[in-house]
Formats: C-alpha cells, sequence, structure tokens
C-alpha cells in the first residue's frame, strides 16, 4: 500500500476512471489506517502547513465537513468559497480561477457542474483538484461506499450491488465505474431511460473484462435485488435540477423505492446504503412539500429501511471524512 499511495503524490482526484483498481484499494486501505489512528487520538498531521480551498457552487453538508475535519486533522488550513461568494463563472472565467487558486494553494476541492469545470481547473491550476461532485460523478463518496462495505462484508470482490432509482446521475455513474474497477457485481435498477449513458457502460465492460464484475440493467426491482448483498438508493431530482421534473421522477420511480417489501426479498444480510441526503420522511422542507403534493410519507426510501438494523448509512457518512483524507493525505502529504 505504501509505494502506492507515495505515487499518488500531485495527483487530482476526477473520477475512479482515471485510478487503477490498485490505487483504488491502496486509498481505502489508507484511508482504514487513518480512521483507526483517529480513533486511538493518534495525531496524523501529514499536510502540516499546507493549505486547501473548497470551492462549493452547490449547496453541502458532509462532504464541506469531511474535507474540513480531514484538513484540519491533517494540520492544514482551508478556505470555504460558497455558492454565492466567489466569481467563479460569473465573473471570472474558471481557467483565470483555476490560475489564481493555484498560486495560493495547494489543493483545490470542487462541487458543481459539469465535469468539465473540474477537469479545467485541474488542467490550469497546477495542484491537486478534488471532485466533491459534479453532475456526472462523485468520486469521494464511492471510496467511502466501499470502506463502508469492506468494514461490513470484509471484501468488495464478488459483492452484489444493486443501484435503485435515476441511474444516469453522479451516483449511478460512479457507482458503477466503482463496482467495475472492483470486481463487483453491479445492477442498475430502473425503467430503461434511467440507465447510465451508454458510452460509460461500454468503458465499464471493457474494465469489468479484467476484474472479473459484471454490470446488469433490470426494469424489474425483485428480480434485481434476489441475490443482493447492498441495495443503494439516492434522490429522484438531484440538485440543479428543476423542481418540476418531480412529478415524471414519482411516476417513474416509485415503483422502484426501497421499502420493506424490497428488503425482504435480497438476502437476510443485505445492508442498505444511500449517500445522504435521503427523503425517508417528511421531516424536511423539500420532504414535506413533495410528499404532501403527491400523497407520500417518504420518496426513494422508507423511514422503517431507513431506520432499520440493515441501514449503515451513517457509517457510510463517517466514512466520507476518512477516505476524503486519505485522499488529500496522499496527494499533498509531506511523505
Ligand atoms: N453525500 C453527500 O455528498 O452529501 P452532501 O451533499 O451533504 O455533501
Ligand atoms: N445525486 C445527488 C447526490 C447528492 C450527494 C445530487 O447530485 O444532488
Amino acid at each position: 500500500m505504501e509505494n502506492t499511495i507515495k505515487a499518488l503524490k500531485n495527483r487530482s482526484f476526477l473520477k475512479l476512471l482515471d485510478y487503477t483498481p490498485e490505487e483504488i484499494s491502496a486509498l481505502i486501505e489508507f484511508a482504514s489506517l487513518l480512521k483507526q489512528q483517529k480513533k486511538a487520538g493518534i495525531p496524523h498531521r501529514i499536510c502540516e502547513g499546507k493549505q486547501i480551498a473548497l470551492v462549493f457552487e452547490k449547496t453541502s453538508t458532509r462532504t464541506r465537513c469531511a474535507f474540513e475535519v480531514a484538513a484540519h486533522d491533517l494540520g492544514m488550513s482551508t478556505t470555504y468559497l460558497d455558492p454565492d461568494a466567489s466569481q467563479i463563472g460569473k465573473k471570472e472565467s474558471i481557467a483565470d480561477t483555476a490560475r489564481v487558486l493555484g498560486r495560493m494553494y495547494d489543493c483545490i476541492e470542487y462541487r458543481g457542474f459539469g465535469q468539465e469545470i473540474v477537469e479545467e481547473l485541474s488542467a490550469k491550476s497546477g495542484v491537486p483538484v478534488y471532485n466533491g461532485l459534479t453532475n456526472e460523478f462523485h468520486p469521494t463518496q464511492i471510496l467511502a461506499d466501499f470502506l463502508t462495505i469492506k468494514e461490513h462484508f470484509g471484501t468488495l470482490e464478488g459483492i452484489n450491488f444493486v443501484y435503485m432509482g435515476d441511474a444516469r446521475y453522479n451516483m449511478g455513474n460512479s457507482l458503477m465505474v466503482g463496482c467495475a474497477k472492483m470486481g463487483m457485481n453491479f445492477t442498475a435498477c430502473a425503467p430503461e431511460k434511467y440507465f447510465p449513458d451508454k458510452e460509460l457502460v461500454a468503458k465499464c465492460r471493457e474494465i469489468a473484462k479484467e476484474t472479473g464484475a459484471t454490470l446488469t440493467f433490470e426494469t424489474d426491482p425483485q428480480k434485481a435485488v434476489a441475490n443482493a448483498h447492498v441495495i443503494y438508493t439516492d434522490v429522484w431530482v438531484s440538485m440543479g435540477e428543476p423542481a418540476e421534473v418531480w412529478k415524471e421522477r414519482i411516476n417513474d420511480l416509485l415503483p422502484y423505492q426501497v421499502n420493506e417489501t424490497l428488503m425482504s426479498n435480497a438476502r437476510k444480510d443485505t445492508v442498505f446504503m444511500h449517500c445522504l441526503p435521503a427523503f425517508h420522511d417528511l421531516n424536511t422542507g423539500v420532504g414535506k412539500q413533495v410528499g404532501e403534493q403527491f400523497g407520500l410519507d417518504a420518496l426513494e426510501v422508507t423511514d422503517a429501511v431507513f431506520e432499520s438494523d440493515a441501514s449503515i448509512v451513517f457509517d457510510e457518512a463517517e466514512n466520507r471524512m476518512h477516505t476524503i483524507k486519505a485522499v488529500i493525505a496522499a496527494t499533498v502529504g509531506n511523505f
């Protein structure tokens, strides 16, 4: 692991497609080590004196907090630029912003819209850039998800992973790539129009030939979960999408809601995962409004499943911090 981690110095982390299975494994293992050190109170200020810019063009709880806590544990200073506080894209181009931030910071996190933005930031800034979520990919989330699965099942290889819902967006795409890379059996379950982009599927099929992973696209929820170790879902309407799409999404995706009937058709040891935030009850502004409008008490997952023993969503959320820490430490650490 050590040599693989050291070789990641100065690399950006933009999408899992850029990383080998060995590198992904090493990051997960490194995160696990950093997690043990944190729990044991052992300091690991591997990036002492370094600076990170946290650029958010969309809102966040987990990703922002994970980057801030991880950076502070590593001995770094942080600057947070919120969705309205920077000139990015409004009064200053991405290329110019990248060159400014690259002069002041050792690394940059970016959350926002198109993948091309984070790719350009990386190309022009001259420092490692981390993708904190784009429309297309959410790679730091997948590291946390896979650390969580490894902690739970002891392995990634051979795990039957079922993603329910809109599989065309950042979570479906990144999970499919991650599963292909790590030799897992990935199933996307949704109506056909929500299946991932064909070009990305073709890339993943090529990767799967090397790793032994399988890729399945299924429209029948009961069939999809029959032997699932993991059932995963995400919100039906993502950040940046217009509120008008709720009606169509609910119509299309309600049969794919993760509920107790679906869970009972899987294995006895099946776990439920979600990147969060989740609409599992009416205790949120959006959940209440949409739920009341459509006569539902939950959207992508029911409260019973979310709160059940099978749900490991808060382990997953905690692991965002340990895995993000591994990425920062590997790429800008003072080794
Ligand atoms: N899962 C995730 O990225 O959460 P936030 O949107 O709160 O960062
Ligand atoms: N698909 C969701 C993921 C949130 C972590 C979104 O983009 O809003």
